[in-house]
C-alpha cells in the first residue's frame, strides 16, 4: 500500500467500497492521467460486501474476503491506496486531514463514505455477543459464533437479518427473528413477496415474531464489566434465549465529514445526477448520498452496488469532461436459503401490485405500477421477467394488468404504451 503522498494535487477519494473503487477505475478508464488517491479506514484490499452475509457464513467457509480487484490492478493504474480515517475537510484550502494528522491537498474530493449500521439503543445493547454486520471483521466474528445448537436471535427482518437467519439455520442454529413490522422486508417489497420468503424461512426452521419491540437485552456480568448476552426481551414480556444476537435494523448514511464541512446534507449528502455536492470541488457517491430519482424525481437514497457504480461512472465522466453515461434502472438482489429475489426499479408502498404466477410454484413476479406505468418488478425464478422488467421501468411502460398477470404471456406483450424515463 502506498503511504507516500506526492506533491501534485490529486483526486482524493474517501472510501473504498464499490463507489470509491468505481471512481478510481472510471477515472483511469476515461484517460485521467493525474494522481488518484484512495483513502480508506479499513486498511484492507477493497473487498466485495455481498458475500459477507452469504458465502462467508456458509458451512465450511474459509471466511476469506473476495477482493474487488487484485493488488496488481491498483499498481498498474497508479491508484495510490492510503490507510487512514478522514476527519475533516478544509474547503477553502482544498485539503483533507486524516486522523493521524496527515494532510492531503486535493484537486477534487470524492466522498464515498458509505453507510453505517444503526445500533440498538436498548439496555444491554453493548453486551458481548450482540453483533452488527457490515465489515469483514464483523463477518468473521459472526462466523465464529454460529454453530449447531446455538440460539441466534436476529433483530430486523431486512436483507441482512434474513440472509444471516438463512446462514445460521443452515449451520444448525436455532434461529428466531424479531421484526418490528408485520412482515419481512417491508421496506423493500410487497406482501406477496414477504409472505413467500417468510414461508421459505419457516420451512427451514426459522421462527418469526412480528410486531416485536425489543426493550432490553440481558446477560451475565451485570455486577460490572460487559457480560455475555443471554436473553432478548420484547415489549410483550417474552424472553428469547440468545447465545448470539445480530441486529440488522437498517443503516444511516455516513455524512459526518460532509456535514462538518458545511456541504448540504439531509439524511444523505445531497448530490445531482453527476454526483456533484454543493461545493464544485467535492463529489459524493454511493450509500452516503441522497439524490433525485431519474424515474420520477423523488428524493431517494439507494443502498445498492448498482447505484454506487453508476454514480462513480457519472463522477468520472464529469471530472474528465466527458458526456454523462446513460442512466440505469437500479437493481437489487438477495439470496435466502438458495432462493433468489431480483428486483428492478424502486417500489413505493402505494404502487398498484400485480401478481404474475403463483408463489407456491417457486416462480413468480410482482409488477409495481405507478399511475399505470411500470415502476419496479420483483422476480423469483424468472430472469426473463427481471430483464424485461428493467427495460419496462426505463421505458415507463403502461401495461394491461390482465395480460401482465398471465405468466404464460411474455411481460413485454402486455405493454400498452411507452413513455421512456431515460
Ligand atoms: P433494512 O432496512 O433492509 O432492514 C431493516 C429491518 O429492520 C426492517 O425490516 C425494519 O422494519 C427492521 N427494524 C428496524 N428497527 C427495528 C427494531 N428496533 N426491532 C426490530 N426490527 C427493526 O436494513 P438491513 O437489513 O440492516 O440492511 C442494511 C444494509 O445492507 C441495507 O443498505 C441493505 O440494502 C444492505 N444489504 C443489502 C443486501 C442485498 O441487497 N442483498 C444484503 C445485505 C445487506
Amino acid at each position: 500500500m502506498s503511504e507516500t503522498i506526492q506533491p501534485a494535487r490529486p483526486i482524493v477519494v474517501v472510501g473504498s467500497g464499490h463507489a470509491g473503487v468505481g471512481v478510481a477505475a472510471g477515472l483511469r478508464s476515461r484517460g485521467w492521467d493525474g494522481r488518484v488517491v484512495l483513502v480508506d479506514a479499513e486498511g484492507q484490499l477493497p473487498y466485495e460486501r455481498p458475500p459477507l452475509s452469504k458465502d462467508l457464513l456458509a458451512p465450511g467457509a474459509a471466511a476469506e474476503p473476495v477482493p474487488m480487484r487484485k493488488e496488481a490492478w491498483y499498481a498498474a493504474r497508479r491508484i495510490e491506496r492510503v490507510h487512514g480515517t478522514a476527519v475533516s475537510v478544509d474547503r477553502e484550502r482544498r485539503e483533507l486531514t486524516l486522523d493521524d494528522g496527515r494532510v492531503l491537498p486535493y484537486a477534487k474530493l470524492v466522498l464515498a463514505t458509505g453507510s453505517t449500521p444503526r445500533r440498538l439503543t436498548v439496555p444491554g445493547g453493548d453486551l458481548d455477543g450482540v453483533l452488527l454486520l457490515k465489515t469483514l471483521p464483523d463477518a468473521r466474528r459472526l462466523a465464529g459464533e454460529l454453530a449447531p445448537g446455538r440460539h441466534v436471535v436476529v433483530i430486523g427482518a431486512g436483507y441482512i437479518g434474513l440472509e444471516v437467519a438463512a446462514a445460521a439455520a443452515k449451520l444448525g442454529c436455532s434461529v428466531t427473528v424479531l421484526e418490528f413490522q408485520d412482515r419481512v422486508m417491508s421496506r423493500v417489497t410487497s406482501e406477496p413477496v414477504s409472505r413467500f420468503f417468510e414461508d421459505v424461512h419457516r420451512r427451514a426452521g426459522v421462527e418469526f415474531r412480528f410486531g416485536a419491540a425489543v426493550t432490553a437485552i440481558e446477560g451475565t456480568g451485570s455486577a460490572g464489566g460487559v457480560g455475555q448476552v443471554e436473553w432478548v426481551v420484547t415489549a410483550d414480556g417474552a424472553r428469547h434465549r440468545a447465545d448470539v444476537v445480530v441486529a440488522g435494523i437498517g443503516v444511516v448514511p455516513e455524512q459526518g465529514l460532509a456535514a462538518a464541512a458545511g456541504l448540504d446534507v439531509s439524511d444523505g449528502v445531497l448530490v445531482d445526477a453527476a454526483g456533484r455536492t454543493s461545493d464544485p470541488d467535492i463529489y459524493a457517491a454511493g450509500d452516503a448520498t441522497r439524490f433525485a430519482s431519474l424515474y420520477d424525481g423523488a428524493s431517494q437514497r439507494l443502498e445498492c452496488i448498482q447505484n454506487a457504480r453508476a454514480q462513480a461512472e457519472a463522477i468520472a465522466a464529469d471530472v474528465t469532461g466527458q458526456a454523462q453515461p446513460a442512466a440505469e434502472v437500479p437493481w437489487f438482489w438477495t439470496v435466502q436459503h438458495g432462493v433468489r429475489l431480483q428486483t428492478a426499479g424502486v417500489r413505493h408502498p402505494d404502487d398498484d401490485v400485480i401478481l404474475r404466477g403463483a408463489p407456491a410454484t417457486g416462480k413468480f413476479t410482482v409488477v409495481y405500477l405507478r399511475d399505470g406505468r411500470v415502476a419496479a418488478v420483483d422476480t423469483v425464478g424468472s430472469l426473463a421477467d427481471f430483464n424485461a422488467g428493467k427495460r419496462l421501468v426505463a421505458q415507463r411502460a403502461a401495461l394491461s394488468p390482465a395480460l401482465a398477470a398471465d405468466p404464460s404471456i411474455p411481460l413485454e406483450q402486455a405493454v400498452v404504451s411507452l413513455e421512456p424515463a431515460f
